[in-house]
């Protein structure tokens, strides 16, 4: 089959959190199993850009509105991550040096998705499926069915992945024509709450409608930032399929990233290494548990929170533990962050930016990751940190509920909590430090974690027959 991935993101090019890792790897396994995958994504100016080959294959113009722009596709020449890699140009629009958060991003993204449907609509062959992520893309299947230029691609399959239901990429219909003519049978399908919001049209026109686990797609119909009423109506085409991890870029035993690399024999011994040089550059105590929280510091991930769970946390449970945290997002949760390290006896740390290699010495070094997230579609960090023997305390909702078992149930190998309230947070670090304290048992869990299976080997399966099911 051919499968062309539609994306803002793809790790190791451009990656703002875990789109980027999914766009990174699960093309890769879908090559692997014998499929062309190919990526499309904007051309932004990132570093990964200037230390590529590439040649070009396509230069064309589209219309925004009644402004014309040229846009150019290049492709990756070496296929170095495992896929076809192929950026789109657009000058003006999507040459900058971050993903998002410019006043423009409705015009960027929207050149975007019709500069790549004009270039799909031109192949003399037509590709077995489309597959789009998230709003940034989710008007591309109306764009193929209903708007006339396009009208070619109008039998195409099309899937939309939805890694998270938060941002909806909304705007107001006094930029309705910067789309393409559209047949105004349709314009409906454009409509929620009296804006277009292209992820509500993604979830009416695309032909199937996936999220990244089971518990998330329940969740959607209970509460999704006001679209819950359109996924009751649509379940029926609508399904959870788990996201994976790419076991290469995170294997302990082969990270580059770590100076000591570890297996299942040497963990104990790996672990105490990274751990140590991680506490003397931030200044904590090896000998203390370390929790860890990285992340965006925003509100769906209980972020607001953690400067009280820590204060909580030396109060009530004494000064046990050492909490370091490395994220960005809402000026006032970073600097609330910042402003704590005043109380720090050598046992806080936050370090603000984002920073990979940072973030897998991060996973390696300490004893627990922190999630407490109001809302997770799927959550990768959880698995990053088991895959590297690191014990996650979640929050009991989406992807975090499919995929960590609490210690207290049989071969459980996390802990496990139900609200996202400082008090149900407290407690769980409660129970991580008694976990800790016996040191037999802690070992067993971090053993458990260690060889469960979330490669995308499995997930990677289920899209293939997705897809097969839409021929
Ligand atoms: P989300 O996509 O909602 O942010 P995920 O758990 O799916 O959450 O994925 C987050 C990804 O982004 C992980 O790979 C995580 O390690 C990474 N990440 C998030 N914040 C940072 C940061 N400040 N520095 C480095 N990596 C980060
Ligand atoms: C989103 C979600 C996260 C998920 C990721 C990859 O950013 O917030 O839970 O793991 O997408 O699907």
């Amino acid at each position: 089959m051919e499968i062309i991935h539609v994306t803002a993101e793809c790790y190791p090019v451009a990656k703002a959190g875990g789109l980027g890792d999914v766009l990174g790897a699960l093309p890769k396994y879908q090559k692997e199993a014998g499929h062309i995958a190919k990526v499309v994504m904007p051309m932004y100016r990132t570093r990964y850009l200037y230390q590529q080959q590439w040649e070009v294959v396509h230069k064309g113009v589209g219309n925004l509105g009644n402004q014309a722009f040229d846009y150019t596709v290049i492709k990756e020449s070496a296929n170095k991550n495992g896929f076809d890699l192929y950026l789109v140009d657009i000058n003006g629009l999507l040459d900058r040096e971050k993903i998002y958060g410019y006043s423009d991003d409705t015009e960027r993204f929207l050149s975007f998705q019709i500069a790549v449907t004009d270039w799909i609509a031109r192949w003399e062959h037509r590709p077995d499926v489309v597959h789009v992520h998230d709003h940034h893309t989710a008007l591309i299947p109306f764009m193929m069915q209903h708007c006339f230029a396009f009208r070619k691609l109008a039998g195409v399959p099309v899937v939309l992945t939805i890694h998270n239901a938060q941002y909806q990429g909304t705007f107001d219909w006094s930029k309705s024509d910067y789309l393409p003519v559209w047949d105004p049978w349709k314009t409906g399908l454009l409509e929620w709450d009296g804006m277009i919001n292209p992820l509500a049209t993604g979830i009416k026109t695309a032909w199937r409608v996936t999220t990244v686990s089971e518990t998330y797609m329940l969740e959607l119909s209970r509460s999704s930032n006001g679209l819950e009423s359109l996924f009751e109506y649509e379940k029926g085409k609508c399904i959870g399929i788990l996201n994976g991890i790419d076991t290469d870029v995170w294997n302990p035993a082969a990270d580059h990233y770590l100076d000591t690399q570890y297996d299942l024999d040497s963990v104990t011994e790996g672990k105490w290494q990274i751990k140590s040089s991680l506490c003397n550059t931030f200044g904590l105590d090896p000998l203390k548990p370390l929790f860890i929280y990285i992340g965006r510091l925003v509100g769906e991930k209980a972020a607001d929170l953690l400067p009280q769970v820590i204060g909580d946390s030396f109060f009530h449970i004494g000064r046990s533990m050492n909490f370091l945290v490395l994220g960005s997002g809402e000026p006032e949760v970073e600097a609330q962050l910042e402003w704590i390290k005043q109380l720090s006896w050598g046992d806080y740390n936050v370090y603000i930016g984002y920073n990979e290699g940072l973030s897998h010495q991060m996973y390696a070094g300490a004893d627990f990751l922190l999630m407490p997230s109001r809302v997770e579609p799927c959550g990768l960090n959880q698995l990053y940190a088991m895959r590297y023997g690191t014990v996650p305390v979640v929050r009991k909702t989406g992807g975090l509920k499919d995929t960590v078992l609490d210690i207290g149930e049989k071969d459980g190998y996390g802990i496990t909590f139900q609200h996202a309230s400082v008090g149900d947070i407290t407690h769980a670090i409660f129970r991580a430090v008694q976990l800790y304290e016996n040191p037999v048992r802690f070992d067993e869990v971090r053993r458990r974690m260690m060889t469960l299976d979330f490669s995308w080997h499995r997930s990677a399966q289920s899209y293939l027959t997705l897809y097969k099911s839409l021929k």
